[in-house]
């Protein structure tokens, strides 16, 4: 990759800021100054510096966060605080994609990710990967039969669609439910269709990743195998 290219994705300036960085001779290859933009490395290999301090760079970056309530699962808006300002440096730096979003006043579990492959088996709903979601609901809850064998939801187009918990577990209004699709509002649709409210909503697992002991707004790097 091109040494402008590099600092430019890593959020270092525009691409021109980062050509006058490198000409003004504050970037350094394993030591070596480099002048020419289209100098290029292999960034898992050589360590970069600008002005003697390292650049981090990690490939692929896959991030496990605490979204909090009240954060619009996005990078900017204009007028929510969002999820992704919870990522710190280095991280902040590098280009993630949410895989799998959360409403805005749900919790739990928030997928980060650089990796397209990851964020496609993720998200792609012929992968089935299931997700918890543990749920206050404003009345306790009956019978759960309904929501094992199928309700009718609608989904963002608005076309009729048959979801199916794969697991409910269930004492009073408070309620564990597992999925493998990820309509709009699943959730929060399945409940209604059976004449519940969801009160609150929080994701505690995706595939075999779990929230674990992360606090609201806390994140955690894992990798591809813990999915
Ligand atoms: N289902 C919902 O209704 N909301 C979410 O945020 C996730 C699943």
């Amino acid at each position: 990759m091109r040494i402008d290219k590099f600092l430019g994705n890593l959020k270092y300036g525009s691409r021109s800021e980062v050509k006058r960085l490198i000409k003004n001779k504050h970037v350094m290859i394993d030591g070596l100054q480099v002048t020419r933009p289209e100098h290029t490395l292999d960034p898992l290999k050589e360590t970069v510096t600008i002005d003697g301090l390292s650049v981090f760079y990690q490939d692929p970056v896959h991030i496990a966060l605490y979204k909090p309530k009240g954060f619009l699962s996005a990078h900017h808006d204009p007028m929510h605080p969002v999820a992704l300002s919870w990522i710190q440096e280095p991280y902040s730096r590098f280009d993630l994609s949410i895989a799998g979003r959360l409403d805005l006043d749900a919790e739990g579990l928030l997928i980060l990710t650089t990796d397209g492959d990851l964020l496609h088996q993720i998200t792609h709903p012929n992968h089935h990967l299931p997700k918890t979601y543990e749920v206050t609901l404003n009345k306790p809850l009956m019978h759960s039969e309904s929501l094992l064998t199928g309700v009718t939801i609608h989904d963002g187009h608005g076309n009729p669609y048959l979801a199916k918990a794969l697991s409910v577990e269930h004492q009073g209004i408070h309620v564990k439910i597992a999925i493998d699709e990820g309509k709009f509002h699943q959730v929060k649709r399945m409940f209604k269709a059976v004449g519940y409210e969801v009160e609150n909503l929080k994701r505690i697992s995706i595939g075999s990743l779990t929230l674990g002991d992360l606090q609201p707004g806390e994140y955690r790097l894992f990798r591809k195998e813990e999915l």
